[in-house]
């Protein structure tokens, strides 16, 4: 049969129909449909279509080791948070985007720890429980953290000004399930623009900027693992995130606190910023 508008996803379906593969064949000519049904809607010049191939091939060529433009690609247009909550648990902490800046194993510390190797920033305190949705903690859970300075970068971002692991760190809950650690108030930053992401942003009169948080990554036996985020409530950006994170259950208030004994049972001075954030696991099925 001749190729024509109408013809072409019916043909392409039907290349695909003897996949081996059952859920391959589905998903290819799922992808099918929905392509050919916006190539159809856009009617795109071929000018157009060419400048999305170079787009495309720019964000292969901005993919390193160190980065990732097909994550950031797929974080702005909203699709990572769209599969992270398809996939998260049912109940329990809500999930988010992993983001790339996960790239390096969190240096394993002791409860009460600092995560900032740095120093002068404001001092603050994060602690909480982690329990299963049936209301026991978890002592033994991994807690794995890692946030930017108040300055708003990674440690990979300023290799000559912090050294690596600051601002990451790998606890394990105690017998109360609970889990505390030293740090600075994270800020809002921008995620990287100085690619085609950035430039799609910029031409779509869309900001860069995340606000200010604590990457969560929790795991315990016998329990769904959760990538998360805290929240600090009352950022700036809370309402428009670049990659549509923020979930009202996870803002936490970071609360000045100048409660001189329960500084020094953390091992700071008064005033310091608490922030309080339980995560909740769903048990395996
Ligand atoms: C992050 O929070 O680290 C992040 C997430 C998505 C894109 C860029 C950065
Ligand atoms: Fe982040």
């Amino acid at each position: 049969m001749d190729f024509t508008v109408d013809s072409a996803t019916p043909a392409v379906s039907a290349s695909f129909g003897a996949t081996p593969d059952p859920r391959l064949r589905e998903l290819m000519q799922m992808l099918t449909r929905h392509l050919h049904d916006f190539v159809r809607e856009a009617s795109p010049s071929i000018e157009e279509w060419n400048s999305a191939i170079a787009f495309l091939t720019e964000v292969g060529h901005r993919c390193s080791e160190t980065r990732q433009e097909f994550i950031l690609l797929s974080d702005v247009l909203g699709v990572s948070m769209l599969v992270e909550t398809i996939n998260g648990q049912d109940s329990g902490t809500e999930s988010t985007v992993l983001g790339p800046f996960h790239m390096t194993e969190s240096p394993r510390r002791t409860l009460g720890d600092s995560i900032d190797m740095v120093g002068g920033g404001h001092t603050c305190v994060v602690t909480g429980e982690v329990r299963s949705t049936s209301g026991r903690p978890l002592p033994g859970a991994t807690v794995d953290v890692w946030q930017c300075t108040e300055d708003g970068f990674y440690d990979v971002q300023q290799p000559d000004v912090q050294p690596p692991g600051n601002g990451r760190g790998l606890f394990t809950t105690d017998e109360y399930g609970r889990y505390r650690f030293r740090t600075v108030v994270p800020s809002h930053y921008p995620i990287p623009t100085d690619g085609p992401v950035g430039r799609l942003l910029d031409a779509t009169g869309r900001h860069p900027y995340r606000p200010a948080h604590v990457h969560f990554l929790v795991s315990a036996d016998g329990h769904e693992e959760v990538t998360t985020h805290a929240f600090v409530a009352g950022s700036a950006y809370t309402d428009s995130d670049a990659v549509f994170a923020v979930k009202k259950q996870l803002l936490v208030d970071f609360a000045r606190c100048a409660d001189a004994d329960l500084a020094a049972r953390h091992g700071v001075e008064a005033p310091f910023v608490l922030a309080e954030f339980d995560v909740v696991l769903q048990e395996r099925a």
